[in-house]
């Protein structure tokens, strides 16, 4: 049984400061429960501030936004995943659709993120989603696919049975405009599709996340789709309320 997972994106948003305060805020109104994961990932500045805010809470986890895709080295303004974890964080999203989109990473790019996290014992969560333009021309599928198969290559399917995927159409980012959760599950079908090609019968426990201008008003519905595990929340989560409202959800 897979348990839903919560998941707050912070993007650039929350410096060690805010991130404390938001952090303690949350953790003084939320009780532990082992029915369901929340994470937070704050921008890698603020991830020893919301480790040490949170405490040692059942069910919370901290993730970063990205890192780079060596250990250590001449790589300016980077962070690695042994540097991530060092500071406390357990998961990693990889080719967030901003990554793609406004910083230009690539397929392989993101195969060697997915490589770097579980070296280091992080779990990634493998991010996929299609532009308008591409869903518009039918190629949702085509596209989603691609960027699994491309992120998951060179992995056993025991690791990929340990990893996470989420799914987010890049058009519902930001926008307000959510994917009905009709549109979310006919995606999720199809991405667990592909990961039972390489993980077998252990691909049933890899939880798949929706995520794209999900709020309080619209989580239920979309957790309750068929094949939707759990939520990537980006700014929906900066405010304490509807953060406690969707994970409570
Ligand atoms: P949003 O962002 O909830 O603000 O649409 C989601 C994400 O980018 O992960």
């Amino acid at each position: 049984m897979r348990r839903p997972v919560f998941a707050a994106n912070w993007k650039m948003n929350n410096g060690p400061s805010a991130a404390r305060a938001f952090a303690a805020a949350f953790a003084a109104r939320w009780t532990p429960r082992d029915d369901r994961t929340v994470i937070f990932f704050p921008p890698a500045l603020s991830v020893s501030d919301v480790v040490h805010a949170l405490g040692n809470r059942g069910g919370l986890a901290i993730g970063v936004q990205n890192i780079w895709t060596e250990d250590k080295g001449a790589f300016t303004g980077e962070n690695s995943a042994p540097m991530a974890k060092d500071a406390g964080a357990r998961y990693v999203l990889v080719g967030h659709s901003e990554r793609r989109h406004v910083f230009g990473e690539t397929d392989a790019e993101t195969a060697l993120k997915c490589a770097a996290s579980v070296r280091s014992g992080l779990t990634p969560i493998l991010c996929v989603g299609e532009l308008l333009s591409q869903r518009e021309a039918g190629e949702t599928n085509n596209v989603v696919l691609k960027q699994l198969r491309a992120g998951l290559a060179s992995q056993s399917a025991n690791i990929v049975s340990s990893m996470a995927i989420a799914y987010e159409p890049v058009w519902a980012i930001g926008t307000g405009k959510t994917a009905t959760p009709q549109d979310a599950a006919a995606v999720h079908v199809v991405i667990r599709g592909a990961l039972r090609e390489v993980a077998g019968a252990s691909a049933e426990e890899i939880p798949i996340l929706y995520g794209g201008s999900v709020n309080g008003a619209n989580a239920s519905a979309l957790l309750a789709a068929p094949g939707v595990d759990g939520l990537l929340v980006g700014g929906a989560s900066l405010d304490v309320e509807s953060w406690l409202t969707i994970c409570a959800g």
